[in-house]
């Protein structure tokens, strides 16, 4: 098959935060799967990635630590590329859009637009903070809401009850900078033509023209914006942090972040050219039209790539200059949550990259998230499964099987590849299977169904255990040692096989196992036929996959949701919030094991006179008996739900100390069915 030209990018994190699991499996990992699976093919790829370092939420925390948004940027483009680095991240370059190549490129598009009189400037009335000195963006501004008097709503638009409206109209506006009044102040802004493009943007999003379709979540949020109708979109800010707009009078306004940042990837294939001196290197992917271009995204950034980003390259394209392409496909995936819950900084709900890497090793976590992508809905990442998918797949299934296959030939074949003699129907079917491997977990892959492919792939070292086991040549060793050196060549060249298609998936186990094979790479579609040579020696034998002891994985979930940091006044709730939750004293009468769950213990509780059943996540630090007569505080109010099949109807409380979980016992004096306040 011919091979081709792939440009792979992967969404360009804010360098205003530490990258978390979230985004690893959001866009990154996917990605790097991608692109590692596309050049096994021989395909050429060029990978970007790079910092996203514009935006105010960087001035905002710049101004909080008053220091540079220069020191901001600076300190999170460092750890996040190391973070990346020491996940495996495969980029050809881990760029960033405050150097000069990025501004350039930004403002050639900017005046190519204005030019050709593509923009169109419009005055507007917009919140300004006396006191901060500067034009609150939408979101920095919260008010009553005009229409149906929600208070937490946005300078011009409630997400209570959806109605768009003007400043003006919000009622009580208090800037979330300064917390003051916030005044309404004339400005003018650039904007971009969107709507111009709503007939060639659909047409695009539906079109047939490429390899498959695209995932049904992207369509559906591209479906929503469509059929909302595409606006104007202002392109042009007042900050001062940001790329100038490149025209006079124009003091104090930047290219809206949004506008440039997508621009970053042309921009990170110039300065890799620029690195490597070979001029010409970006245009060879972002000007030829045979080149395949995959953008990889969480679904929070679906209307910027799929519809503004490629408005913007059409509107570049009806220039005549030199032509960009397109996003073949952007197989956006929704979110990963953490233990139930959304990340949360403040709460301490989750875990930074680099801290998770410095306690385990890379692949671990990569297997983990790969084999739960958020491809089709959200996912979540659970401590416990981390340690189950290490412990039971990776170390029981795959390593198990390399492990005893290494073991068996270093004792008994001397540490070299044995013979093939005569092949019996067994041998057969499992040279078969390896053998159709790569071409099915292609279809995966090139589908981007990735979290498929990768737990298919499990399943050839599933098939190379079951293989072993009834080949049986702990017996065959004795009776007839042809029989049993065939076994071993095949479970060596099946192990061979899975060291390469789980190279896109655990790289750093990949060539460890290469290096016990003593041989390289041949290439995915090659690698279901190739066999090492009879004879060929290997190497020692390594542990591939330590297992996770539950001491270690208990101590992380124990640290959950112990705040390290103030809550930030747009998280603070008010009294009538807290009102809402209805808290109770209640009595435990009854407390059991719920079966095929190690976690959850099923209570019959007394509220008042009430009798309610909760289902609650303690049974790993609770022995039913231990937890049954005595008084708890709990939820009353809660919307039922389902656990494990169970009805749970509360929720009780419990500390989550650095000594484990501890879930809140009143005197037994006190009544149930009280109220706490
Ligand atoms: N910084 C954005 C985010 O983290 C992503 C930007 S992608 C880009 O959500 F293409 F615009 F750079
Ligand atoms: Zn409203």
């Amino acid at each position: 098959m011919a091979k081709e030209k792939i440009l792979i990018t992967a969404a360009l994190p804010y360098a205003n935060g530490n990258i978390h699991l979230g985004h690893l499996s959001g866009a990154y990992l996917p990605a790097d799967i991608f692109a590692r699976f596309n050049r096994l093919k021989g395909n050429d790829v060029l990978f970007l990635c790079g910092s996203d370092e514009h935006g105010v939420p960087i001035t905002i925390s710049a101004d909080k630590e008053k220091v540079s948004p220069n020191v901001i940027i600076d300190r999170y483009h460092e750890s996040n590329g190391k973070a990346f680095d020491k996940f495996g991240m495969s980029f050809d370059i881990y760029s960033r859009t405050s150097i000069d190549i990025h501004h350039e490129t930004a403002k050639e598009f900017f005046l190519d637009f204005y030019s050709r009189g593509l923009l169109k400037e419009k005055k507007s009335f917009q919140f300004y903070d006396e006191k901060a000195g500067m034009f609150l963006p939408d979101r920095y501004v919260e008010g009553i809401c005009p229409n149906c008097g929600y208070e937490q709503a946005r300078s011009d638009e409630c997400e209570n009850c959806g109605a768009l409206y003007e400043p003006s109209e919000l009622k009580n506006p208090v800037s979330k900078v300064s917390g003051q009044t916030p005044v309404l102040k004339e400005t003018s802004h650039w904007y971009f033509p969107l709507g111009d493009y709503q007939e060639r943007l659909e047409e695009y999003v539906n079109g047939s023209n490429r390899n498959f379709g695209w995932k049904e979540n992207v369509m559906q949020y591209c479906r929503g914006w469509f059929k909302s109708g595409l606006q104007d979109r202002a392109i042009t800010r007042d900050i001062d942090w940001g790329i100038k707009v490149p025209l006079n009078d124009a003091e104090g306004k930047v290219i809206y972040v949004w506008f440039e940042a997508v621009l970053g990837y042309i921009s990170a294939a110039k300065e890799l050219a620029d690195k490597k001196k070979m001029p010409a290197l970006w245009r060879d992917y972002w000007q030829d039209k045979n080149t395949r271009y995959v953008a990889f995204i969480g679904k929070d950034n679906v209307v910027f790539h799929c519809i503004i980003f490629p408005a913007i390259l059409m509107a570049w394209n009806d220039g005549g200059k030199d032509q960009y392409i397109l996003p073949e496909n952007v197989p956006a995936n929704e979110f990963l949550n953490f233990e139930g819950r959304k990340f949360s900084k403040s709460r301490n709900w989750g875990i930074d990259v680099e801290e998770f890497l410095n306690i385990f090793a890379a692949d671990p976590l990569r297997y983990t998230l790969a084999a739960n992508l958020p491809e089709t809905r959200d996912t979540d990442f659970y401590w416990k499964e981390f340690q189950a998918r290490n412990n039971s797949e990776l170390a029981d299934i795959l390593g198990n099987f390399i492990n005893r296959t290494f073991t068996f030939v270093h004792k008994h074949f001397n540490g070299e590849v044995p013979q093939a003699a005569e092949l019996l129907e067994i041998d057969k079917q499992m040279l078969r299977l390896r053998e159709e491997f790569p071409a099915k977990i292609s279809d995966y892959f090139e589908k981007y169904r990735l979290r498929d492919g990768v737990q298919e792939i499990m399943n050839l070292a599933r098939a190379g255990n079951k293989y072993f086991n009834d080949s049986e040549p702990w017996k065959t060793v004795k009776s007839d040692k042809n029989r049993c050196g065939t076994t071993l060549n095949i479970c060596l060249n099946t192990i061979y096989t899975l060291a390469e298609l789980f190279y896109p998936v655990i790289p750093f186990s990949s060539e460890k196992i290469f290096a016990m094979l003593n041989s390289e790479k041949t290439g995915w579609d090659e690698c279901g036929k190739y066999s090492l040579p009879a004879g060929h020696r290997l190497n020692r034998t390594e542990i591939i996959f330590p297992k996770i002891e539950d001491d270690i994985v208990d101590k992380q979930i124990n640290k959950l949701g112990i705040a390290e940091q103030p809550v930030p006044e747009e998280e603070k709730i008010s009294i009538e919030d807290f009102n809402k939750i209805q808290l109770k004293t209640a009595k435990v009468i009854h407390a059991e094991k719920i079966p095929g769950s190690d976690k959850l213990l099923k209570l019959k509780v007394q509220i008042g006179d009430q009798e309610r059943q909760i289902v609650a996540g303690v049974a790993l630090a609770y022995k039913p008996e231990e937890i049954t007569g005595k008084t708890i505080v709990v939820v009353a109010n809660l919307k039922p739900a389902k656990l494990m099949g169970q009805e749970s109807n509360g929720m009780l409380l419990a500390a989550h100390s650095k000594a484990g979980l501890k879930v809140l016992f009143l005197d037994d004096n006190v009544e149930s069915g009280a109220g706490i306040k």
